[in-house]
């Protein structure tokens, strides 16, 4: 037990007169060798005693919890970048592991996991683009944004808009009024994120000007090898008929069918 720990315990004894040292025992850690631990008991009022876990390696523990102080900072960091990434407040704390994937049904569980993890490749480099495609209620925003969280803690640049709000923008940006930003630059600025997240995509029918729109969008995104995560709520057959080949082709992204229960978890 290194010094700081043994003066900790000493003032823990001292202070919580209900907990007792037993025993002084030895372990030893595959990374930083031997230690020892002390087996604590705690007695209660009614008389009775449990022992406490023992805590393990200091060292390790150490590590732990330094891990876990960075993690806090970038998550900080990442907090106080939540309104510029454009995720609206109901999912600012959504998290890639907090999407559930147990079920009471199987087949609804496996088809959570394999979603759950394409989006965890898709967080880690290993798929470029995803699109998720089912029901509402399933969690598709919750996995979009979570992504666009997680890739954020990484330092990269991220965005999350609603297909529609692309469009409005753009139409805003006829009024001509001074401060708001011109259509090439409302363009650009989605094209130039490193991670793109588009939400309800296909809920109406466009424009021809806004399906070019999004195709300008996409294309230059793939021209630069930018990733982009879309969700909408389709079925597969109307993904498939309302995007035509090419768009699918410049958006590269593998397709995610969630269709599974939504109140299981
Ligand atoms: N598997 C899950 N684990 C944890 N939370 C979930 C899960 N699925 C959904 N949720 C939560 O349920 C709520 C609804 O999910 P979400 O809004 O992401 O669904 P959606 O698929 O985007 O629906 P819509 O098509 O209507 O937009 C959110 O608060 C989300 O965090
Ligand atoms: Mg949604
Ligand atoms: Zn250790």
């Amino acid at each position: 037990m290194n010094q700081s720990t043994s003066e900790f315990m000493k003032q823990f004894m001292a202070t919580h007169k209900n907990f007792r040292i037993v025993e002084v025992v030895s372990g030893f850690c595959e990374s930083h060798g031997p230690y020892t631990n002390n087996r604590v008991v705690q007695r209660f009022e009614d008389g009775t005693e449990k022992e406490l876990p023992l805590l393990g390696c200091p060292e390790c523990r150490n590590e732990d919890s330094i891990r876990e102080g960075v993690e806090m900072m970038k998550d900080s960091r990442v907090g106080l970048r939540i309104e510029e990434i454009g995720i609206p407040a109901k999912f600012a704390s959504c998290t890639v592991n907090g999407f559930i994937t147990t079920d009471s049904d199987r087949k609804s569980e496996t088809m959570k996991q394999n979603v759950k993890n394409k989006v965890i490749l898709f967080v880690n480099g290993e798929i470029q683009s995803l699109a998720l495609i089912g029901k509402t209620g399933v969690g598709k925003t919750h996995l979009i944004t979570a992504a666009l969280k997680a890739l954020a803690r990484e330092g990269k640049s991220a965005r999350y808009v609603n297909e529609r709000q692309i469009y409005r923008e753009i139409h805003e940006s006829y009024l001509g009024k001074k401060d708001l930003p011109t259509e090439s630059q409302i363009i650009d600025r989605y094209s130039n994120v490193d991670v793109l997240g588009i939400d309800e995509i296909g809920r109406s029918s466009w424009t021809e000007h806004e399906s070019q729109t999004l195709y300008e969008i996409i294309d230059n995104r793939s021209m630069n090898g930018k990733k982009t995560i879309i969700a909408g709520n389709l079925t597969t057959e109307e993904f498939m008929g309302k995007y035509d080949d090419s768009f699918k082709r410049k958006l590269g992204a593998i397709l995610c069918s969630c269709s599974w229960n939504t109140r299981n978890y």
